[in-house]
């Protein structure tokens, strides 16, 4: 594992965009798995600042979003499509076919999911992945307890997660949804490269538990150490209850 430690989460997203950048100009067809979350938005910013600049060219990669909350679509303002397209989809050239994302609002969840994870497959796995983590060590929506084989699938949200997401529904953990759809662990794993990204205080404590603890599935993050090519950065908070 490659720990990488910056000033602010600015940088991290700036040093993010760089790698991620880096990685499709050596292929341009490249599959990119991404997240969103607050973690995520200088990240966007500095991919779309090169890519508008013509330092790369993103038109032909293909994307695959991590998860998307149970019953949203792509018009709900606070699902996950919307927030892709407000930071990245809108604001650069890629054909929407290159899109792929998680639909929670269809009736057969699970034929959602297979198709999903079929399709990550036949386009041969996330080349690179980009992962947040959240305060309880979730990636995507893989809660504590997830399995390390998990594939796509519907999951429930534990209250640690629906808390601290409740900032974007006017503060109000009622309004959050109690499911989601998302990728899980064994697919993540099977990328050929992953990034994860951590800034701020409040994830301080799980940065430390997940590098400095052992691989256990209260901490999905965990299982990441088994991983042959994973880079971590991090802002000074977020490492700064590492030794
Ligand atoms: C969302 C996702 C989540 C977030 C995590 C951190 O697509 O994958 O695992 O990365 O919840 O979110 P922020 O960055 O808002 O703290």
């Amino acid at each position: 594992m490659k720990l990488i430690i910056l000033k602010d989460y600015k940088d991290v997203g700036t040093k993010a965009a760089e790698l991620v950048s880096k990685d499709i100009i050596k292929n341009k067809n490249l599959v990119l798995g991404l997240a969103t979350g607050e973690t995520m938005i200088p990240f966007y910013r500095s991919l779309v600042s090169l890519i508008n600049n013509k330092k790369v060219d993103a038109s032909e990669i293909k994307t695959f979003n991590l998860d998307e909350y149970v019953v949203f679509d792509k018009k709900n303002k606070n699902g996950y499509y919307y927030f892709m397209n407000k930071h990245l989809f809108s604001k650069i050239r890629i054909p929407a076919e290159n899109i792929n994302f998680l639909n929670g609002n269809v009736k057969n969840l699970d034929l959602e999911c297979r198709n999903y994870e079929n399709s990550i497959k036949k386009n041969g796995g996330i080349d690179l992945q980009i992962l947040g983590i959240g305060r309880d060590g979730h990636i995507g929506f893989n809660e504590p307890g997830s399995s390390s084989k998990s594939r796509t699938r519907e999951v429930l949200l534990s209250r640690i997660t629906r808390k601290d997401n409740s900032r974007f529904f006017d503060g109000k953990i009622s309004k959050v949804p109690k499911k989601a759809l998302t990728v899980g662990i064994g697919t993540i794993m099977k990328s050929k490269k992953i990034i994860l990204l951590a800034s701020g205080v409040s994830k301080a404590k799980i940065v430390h538990r997940f590098l400095h603890g052992s691989i256990d599935k209260n901490i999905p993050a965990s299982f990441l150490k088994k991983h042959r090519n994973i880079t971590v950065i991090l802002d000074k908070e977020a490492a700064s209850e590492l030794d």
